[in-house]
Protein backbone atom coordinates (compact mmCIF):
# COMPACT_ATOMS: atom_id res chain seq x y z
CA UNK A 1 0.00 0.00 0.00
CA UNK A 2 1.40 3.00 -1.23
CA UNK A 3 -0.94 6.08 0.29
CA UNK A 4 -3.45 5.56 3.32
CA UNK A 5 -6.16 8.22 4.57
CA UNK A 6 -7.71 7.13 7.51
CA UNK A 7 -11.28 8.85 9.17
CA UNK A 8 -10.42 11.84 6.83
CA UNK A 9 -12.69 14.89 7.19
CA UNK A 10 -13.17 18.02 5.72
CA UNK A 11 -15.57 20.67 6.53
CA UNK A 12 -16.45 23.84 5.17
CA UNK A 13 -18.51 25.52 7.35
CA UNK A 14 -21.31 23.06 8.15
CA UNK A 15 -21.22 21.70 5.30
CA UNK A 16 -18.94 18.46 5.31
CA UNK A 17 -17.44 18.05 2.33
CA UNK A 18 -15.29 14.50 2.71
CA UNK A 19 -16.76 12.67 5.82
CA UNK A 20 -14.94 10.42 7.59
CA UNK A 21 -12.61 8.29 4.22
CA UNK A 22 -10.92 5.79 5.12
CA UNK A 23 -9.24 4.44 1.59
CA UNK A 24 -5.97 3.20 0.71
CA UNK A 25 -4.12 2.74 -2.48
CA UNK A 26 -2.25 -0.39 -3.55
CA UNK A 27 1.44 0.35 -5.68
CA UNK A 28 0.62 0.76 -9.47
CA UNK A 29 -3.05 -0.02 -9.24
CA UNK A 30 -5.20 2.58 -11.14
CA UNK A 31 -8.53 3.81 -8.95
CA UNK A 32 -11.21 5.76 -10.16
CA UNK A 33 -13.38 8.12 -8.51
CA UNK A 34 -16.68 8.62 -9.51
CA UNK A 35 -19.81 10.51 -7.95
CA UNK A 36 -22.19 13.40 -8.53
CA UNK A 37 -20.76 17.11 -8.73
CA UNK A 38 -20.32 17.80 -5.23
CA UNK A 39 -19.72 14.40 -4.15
CA UNK A 40 -15.98 15.65 -2.56
CA UNK A 41 -13.88 14.06 -5.27
CA UNK A 42 -11.70 17.22 -5.32
CA UNK A 43 -11.45 18.20 -2.20
CA UNK A 44 -10.23 14.28 -1.11
CA UNK A 45 -7.55 15.31 -3.89
CA UNK A 46 -6.52 18.57 -1.99
CA UNK A 47 -6.28 17.03 1.64
CA UNK A 48 -4.12 14.16 0.26
CA UNK A 49 -1.57 17.01 -1.82
CA UNK A 50 -1.91 19.44 0.88
CA UNK A 51 -3.82 21.94 -0.80
CA UNK A 52 -5.95 21.69 2.15
CA UNK A 53 -5.24 20.64 6.16
CA UNK A 54 -8.07 18.06 7.04
CA UNK A 55 -10.54 18.88 10.08
CA UNK A 56 -10.12 14.87 11.46
CA UNK A 57 -8.31 12.25 10.16
CA UNK A 58 -4.81 10.87 9.38
CA UNK A 59 -2.75 10.79 5.62
CA UNK A 60 0.37 7.93 5.69
CA UNK A 61 2.15 8.08 2.75
CA UNK A 62 4.80 4.99 1.97
CA UNK A 63 4.27 3.95 6.18
CA UNK A 64 5.22 7.95 6.80
CA UNK A 65 2.31 10.42 8.75
CA UNK A 66 2.43 13.15 6.27
CA UNK A 67 -0.66 14.68 6.97
CA UNK A 68 0.68 18.23 8.32
CA UNK A 69 3.28 18.54 5.60
CA UNK A 70 2.92 21.10 2.61
CA UNK A 71 2.76 20.59 -1.02
CA UNK A 72 5.72 20.82 -2.01
CA UNK A 73 7.59 18.28 0.23
CA UNK A 74 4.46 15.89 -0.41
CA UNK A 75 5.68 16.24 -4.33
CA UNK A 76 9.53 15.78 -3.42
CA UNK A 77 7.95 12.69 -1.40
CA UNK A 78 6.55 11.39 -4.96
CA UNK A 79 3.02 13.03 -4.44
CA UNK A 80 1.83 14.82 -7.43
CA UNK A 81 -1.21 15.60 -8.91
CA UNK A 82 -3.40 17.84 -12.00
CA UNK A 83 -6.20 20.03 -11.29
CA UNK A 84 -9.72 20.10 -12.99
CA UNK A 85 -8.27 23.55 -14.77
CA UNK A 86 -5.06 23.61 -16.09
CA UNK A 87 -2.21 24.71 -14.80
CA UNK A 88 0.62 25.81 -16.91
CA UNK A 89 2.71 28.93 -17.75
CA UNK A 90 1.11 30.20 -20.76
CA UNK A 91 3.58 32.30 -21.97
CA UNK A 92 6.12 30.26 -21.98
CA UNK A 93 6.98 27.12 -24.78
CA UNK A 94 5.55 23.42 -24.33
CA UNK A 95 9.74 22.41 -23.50
CA UNK A 96 10.15 25.53 -20.77
CA UNK A 97 6.98 24.24 -19.01
CA UNK A 98 8.42 20.83 -18.32
CA UNK A 99 12.12 21.89 -17.78
CA UNK A 100 10.45 24.00 -14.68
CA UNK A 101 9.54 20.65 -12.98
CA UNK A 102 12.75 18.69 -14.26
CA UNK A 103 15.03 21.46 -12.75
CA UNK A 104 13.38 21.67 -9.05
CA UNK A 105 14.61 18.12 -8.70
CA UNK A 106 18.42 19.56 -9.85
CA UNK A 107 20.08 19.72 -13.49
CA UNK A 108 20.70 16.26 -13.78
CA UNK A 109 16.97 15.45 -14.31
CA UNK A 110 16.78 18.00 -17.34
CA UNK A 111 18.01 15.02 -19.79
CA UNK A 112 15.19 13.27 -18.80
CA UNK A 113 13.48 16.36 -21.01
CA UNK A 114 13.77 14.27 -24.41
CA UNK A 115 12.22 11.27 -23.42
CA UNK A 116 9.18 13.33 -21.80
CA UNK A 117 8.59 15.02 -25.14
CA UNK A 118 8.72 11.43 -26.54
CA UNK A 119 6.25 9.77 -23.88
CA UNK A 120 3.90 12.68 -24.47
CA UNK A 121 4.23 13.11 -27.99
CA UNK A 122 5.62 16.87 -27.97
CA UNK A 123 8.41 16.36 -30.65
CA UNK A 124 5.89 18.63 -32.70
CA UNK A 125 4.81 20.96 -30.83
CA UNK A 126 8.11 21.45 -28.01
CA UNK A 127 8.67 25.28 -29.46
CA UNK A 128 5.19 26.52 -29.38
CA UNK A 129 3.72 28.70 -26.91
CA UNK A 130 1.51 26.56 -24.09
CA UNK A 131 -1.15 29.45 -24.71
CA UNK A 132 -1.33 28.31 -28.25
CA UNK A 133 -1.33 24.20 -28.28
CA UNK A 134 -4.55 22.31 -27.97
CA UNK A 135 -6.95 21.95 -25.23
CA UNK A 136 -5.72 18.35 -25.28
CA UNK A 137 -2.46 19.01 -25.61
CA UNK A 138 -2.62 21.52 -22.51
CA UNK A 139 -4.11 18.99 -20.03
CA UNK A 140 -1.20 16.41 -21.70
CA UNK A 141 1.41 19.24 -20.69
CA UNK A 142 0.20 19.77 -17.15
CA UNK A 143 0.50 16.13 -16.74
CA UNK A 144 4.12 15.90 -18.59
CA UNK A 145 4.92 18.51 -15.72
CA UNK A 146 3.63 16.47 -12.77
CA UNK A 147 5.20 13.35 -14.35
CA UNK A 148 8.91 15.38 -14.62
CA UNK A 149 8.33 15.40 -10.48
CA UNK A 150 8.60 11.86 -10.73
CA UNK A 151 5.72 10.44 -8.19
CA UNK A 152 5.10 7.54 -7.24
CA UNK A 153 1.47 8.28 -6.84
CA UNK A 154 -0.44 10.63 -9.45
CA UNK A 155 -3.85 12.48 -9.19
CA UNK A 156 -5.97 13.25 -11.96
CA UNK A 157 -8.78 15.40 -11.15
CA UNK A 158 -10.60 14.58 -14.95
CA UNK A 159 -7.98 15.66 -17.10
CA UNK A 160 -10.60 15.04 -20.49
CA UNK A 161 -13.27 18.02 -19.25
CA UNK A 162 -13.67 19.71 -21.70
CA UNK A 163 -11.52 17.97 -24.50
CA UNK A 164 -12.81 16.33 -27.94
CA UNK A 165 -13.11 12.98 -28.25
CA UNK A 166 -10.10 12.40 -30.17
CA UNK A 167 -7.72 13.47 -28.12
CA UNK A 168 -9.72 12.31 -25.32
CA UNK A 169 -8.91 8.92 -26.71
CA UNK A 170 -5.08 9.65 -26.57
CA UNK A 171 -4.77 11.06 -23.50
CA UNK A 172 -6.39 8.40 -21.83
CA UNK A 173 -3.76 6.03 -23.68
CA UNK A 174 -1.19 8.05 -22.44
CA UNK A 175 -1.78 7.88 -19.09
CA UNK A 176 -2.37 3.76 -19.40
CA UNK A 177 1.10 4.13 -20.88
CA UNK A 178 2.58 5.54 -17.87
CA UNK A 179 1.20 3.85 -15.46
CA UNK A 180 3.26 0.68 -16.89
CA UNK A 181 6.04 2.60 -17.93
CA UNK A 182 6.92 4.70 -14.91
CA UNK A 183 5.35 2.31 -12.36
CA UNK A 184 2.86 4.48 -10.97
CA UNK A 185 -0.10 4.08 -8.69
CA UNK A 186 -2.90 6.36 -10.54
CA UNK A 187 -6.04 8.06 -8.54
CA UNK A 188 -8.22 9.30 -11.14
CA UNK A 189 -11.38 11.39 -11.16
CA UNK A 190 -13.05 10.91 -14.63
CA UNK A 191 -16.91 11.54 -15.44
CA UNK A 192 -16.93 9.54 -18.61
CA UNK A 193 -18.16 6.35 -17.47
CA UNK A 194 -17.01 4.29 -20.36
CA UNK A 195 -13.13 5.50 -20.17
CA UNK A 196 -13.82 4.84 -16.08
CA UNK A 197 -15.20 1.48 -16.74
CA UNK A 198 -12.69 0.52 -19.23
CA UNK A 199 -9.52 1.87 -17.60
CA UNK A 200 -9.59 1.66 -13.72
CA UNK A 201 -9.27 -1.75 -11.81
CA UNK A 202 -11.04 -0.56 -9.05
CA UNK A 203 -14.11 2.45 -8.70
CA UNK A 204 -14.74 4.40 -5.62
CA UNK A 205 -18.03 6.16 -5.54
CA UNK A 206 -18.50 9.17 -3.39
CA UNK A 207 -21.53 10.69 -2.22
CA UNK A 208 -22.54 13.70 -0.38
CA UNK A 209 -18.29 13.23 1.04
CA UNK A 210 -18.58 9.34 1.81
CA UNK A 211 -17.79 6.51 0.57
CA UNK A 212 -20.88 4.79 -0.93
CA UNK A 213 -18.98 1.89 -2.41
CA UNK A 214 -15.67 0.90 -3.55
CA UNK A 215 -15.12 -2.10 -6.12
CA UNK A 216 -14.13 -3.88 -9.07
CA UNK A 217 -15.83 -2.24 -11.76
CA UNK A 218 -18.15 -5.50 -12.25
CA UNK A 219 -19.27 -4.72 -8.46
CA UNK A 220 -19.66 -1.32 -8.92
CA UNK A 221 -21.62 -1.63 -12.11
CA UNK A 222 -24.34 -4.47 -10.25
CA UNK A 223 -24.29 -1.99 -7.03
CA UNK A 224 -28.15 -0.93 -6.52
CA UNK A 225 -27.16 2.30 -4.36
CA UNK A 226 -24.64 3.61 -7.12
CA UNK A 227 -27.17 2.99 -9.34
CA UNK A 228 -29.31 5.12 -7.91
CA UNK A 229 -27.60 7.78 -6.74
CA UNK A 230 -24.72 7.95 -10.02
CA UNK A 231 -25.43 5.55 -12.51
CA UNK A 232 -28.94 5.91 -13.33
CA UNK A 233 -30.10 5.77 -17.25
CA UNK A 234 -26.14 5.20 -17.67
CA UNK A 235 -25.54 2.50 -20.14
CA UNK A 236 -22.66 0.41 -18.88
N1 LIG B 1 -12.97 26.10 -0.63
C1 LIG B 1 -14.26 25.77 -0.43
N2 LIG B 1 -15.03 26.50 0.40
C2 LIG B 1 -16.31 26.16 0.64
N3 LIG B 1 -16.93 25.08 0.11
C3 LIG B 1 -16.20 24.30 -0.72
C4 LIG B 1 -14.84 24.60 -1.03
N4 LIG B 1 -14.36 23.65 -1.88
C5 LIG B 1 -15.40 22.81 -2.09
N5 LIG B 1 -16.50 23.19 -1.40
C6 LIG B 1 -17.78 22.47 -1.36
O1 LIG B 1 -17.52 21.15 -0.95
C7 LIG B 1 -18.33 20.23 -1.67
C8 LIG B 1 -17.44 19.24 -2.40
O2 LIG B 1 -16.80 19.92 -3.46
P1 LIG B 1 -15.76 19.22 -4.42
O3 LIG B 1 -14.76 18.48 -3.61
O4 LIG B 1 -15.25 20.25 -5.34
O5 LIG B 1 -16.69 18.18 -5.21
P2 LIG B 1 -16.47 17.37 -6.57
O6 LIG B 1 -15.04 17.53 -6.97
O7 LIG B 1 -16.83 15.96 -6.23
O8 LIG B 1 -17.41 17.96 -7.56
C9 LIG B 1 -19.20 21.04 -2.60
O9 LIG B 1 -20.46 21.25 -1.96
C10 LIG B 1 -18.44 22.35 -2.73
O10 LIG B 1 -19.31 23.44 -2.99
MG1 LIG C 1 -14.16 18.27 -8.73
Amino acid sequence: MILETQNLSKFFGGLRAVDDVSLSFEEESITAIIGPNGAGKTTFINLCTGLLKPNTGKIIFNGEDITHLPPHKRVLMGISRTFQISNIFPGLTVAQNIRIPLLSRGDKALSELEELMKVFEFEDIKDALASEISHGDQRLLEMAMAIATKPRILFLDEPTAGVNPAEKHRILEIVMRLKETEKLTIVIVEHDMDVVFKMAERIVVMNRGRILADGTPEEIKDDKAVREVYLKGVEI
